[in-house]
């Protein structure tokens, strides 16, 4: 009789629901950001919960929390890992990152109570930082894992109150000198597995179960400074202002624009910070730093609307007479997820008759970086409204579940059974 891996819907709610009181905010937001005390209460109670499912839990130098299944005929060949991350943005909801962990391990609870053997390890894997919430930053915890941390990066990047990754990686006992250690060599990792949220509505206009993404946008971020002159408001006449925050109103609407006219190919264009100083009603701006975020699946597109901001930056510099500068600090390539991963995942769904699609992500995740050492391969679940990064964000229980058995079942194909052992 062919076995079903069905996923236990009420183990999975509640696991979500006591993840989501560490942090909480108002009725339904969280607020985790990483290395602070509400996320090393969320790691502890994650690492509980890795321990019941009888993984062997260790934290890398990079903060990562690892936890791997011995039930396995030999510990040392390559690894299937499998997981997602459990801090939050500025003020997040239930469901993004913690998805996918809390799948991770409820598919290996489904495995050990099948008492299923596998040939290859499974590490289900708590990437730390995917969030830049608290360090204007993403993807720390992969860095790591990839050999893209730095020290330099560590020491450079702060939080609100100052205090650096480095800093605040020593404050809760971890010991980033060390960091080179978090690195995997390829040969260690068979491949890298995610579920994660869809944080958009196609899904749900589609009526469809379950996304397999195809690749993973990359993403341009950095700020630009608009050195004005903070003056009188009501003293100086039009023509003698060099107001900031009107010369960055301009590129605002520019940089939506140019995303508009290749939103066809899916790059998308962002303001979402901004900040204006002196900031008071009767002074005329004298200074504003806003964020810029470009993302893409099709990187000749992206890079369209990164050559068009940058030339209008420059023409209203011109203009303007107004220094701006403009800091990048990460640009990322769109990821292609392998066919082959692809069409396992596709061969999957088919068997379980599930009715997905296959698209592109425009959010980042882990796996984009994962895929420098390894093959991976992501699912999404749907998310209702296509709300994320925000307290209302929900995904029904059944589809996480849904989602877990094809998680469950794919992770059982590439971490290959053994029933002779
Ligand atoms: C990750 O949360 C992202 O902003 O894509
Ligand atoms: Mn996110
Ligand atoms: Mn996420």
């Amino acid at each position: 009789m062919k076995r079903e891996f069905k996923p236990n819907s009420n183990r999975i709610e509640s696991n979500i629901e006591e993840l989501a009181k560490i942090g909480k905010v108002g009725e339904s937001g969280v607020r985790r950001f990483v290395f602070t005390p509400e996320e090393m209460k969320a790691r502890e109670y994650v690492i509980d919960l890795m321990k019941q499912a009888e993984l062997q839990v260790k934290v890398d130098a990079a903060g990562n929390i690892i936890g791997k299944r011995l039930r396995c005929s030999d510990t040392s060949l390559p690894s299937v890992m499998v997981g997602s991350h459990i801090d939050t943005p500025i003020l997040g909801g239930k469901y993004d990152g913690t998805v996918g962990v809390l799948g991770a391990i409820e598919s290996v609870r489904l495995l050990n109570q099948h008492s299923v053997t596998t040939r290859h390890p499974i590490e289900v894997v708590v990437f730390a930082g995917e969030e830049l919430a608290r360090f204007g930053v993403c993807f720390k915890g992969s860095f790591g894992m990839v050999g893209l941390l730095t020290e330099e990066l560590m020491r450079e990047v702060k939080d609100s109150d100052g205090v650096s990754y480095w800093d605040a990686m020593l404050k809760v006992g971890l010991n980033p000198e060390d960091y080179e250690s978090a690195r995997r060599e390829p040969e260690t990792v068979k491949c890298y597995l995610e579920m994660h949220i869809e944080q958009g509505r196609v899904l749900e206009e589609a009526s469809k179960q379950i996304c397999i993404v195809q690749a993973i946008a990359g993403a341009s971020r950095g700020l630009a400074t608009f050195h004005g002159l903070a003056d009188h408001a009501g003293a100086t006449s039009m023509n003698l202002r060099k107001d900031a925050l009107a010369a960055a109103a301009e590129v605002v609407l520019c940089l939506e624009k140019y995303s508009q006219q290749e939103a066809h190919l899916g790059s998308v264009g962002t303001v979402g910070a901004l900040n204006v100083e002196p900031g008071s009603m009767n002074i005329v701006p004298g200074k504003v730093t806003m964020s810029l975020e470009i993302r893409g699946v099709d990187l000749a597109s992206k890079k369209r609307v990164i050559a068009n901001l940058n030339r209008k930056i420059l023409e209203v510099s011109t203009r303007r007479e107004m220094k701006i500068e403009t800091e990048w600090s990460e640009d990322s390539d769109p990821t292609p997820v392998p066919q082959h991963m692809i069409k396992l995942i596709e061969g999957v769904c088919l068997e379980l008759g599930i009715d997905y699609l296959i698209m592109p992500s425009g959010a980042g995740h882990d796996a984009g970086f994962m895929a420098r050492i390894t093959d991976m391969g992501m699912i999404f679940v749907p998310s209702v409204k296509g709300i994320s990064h925000a307290p209302d964000e929900y995904t029904r229980i059944e589809d996480i579940s849904l989602g877990t058995e094809l998680l469950t079942n794919v992770l059982l194909r590439l971490a290959e059974e053994v029933t002779d052992f």
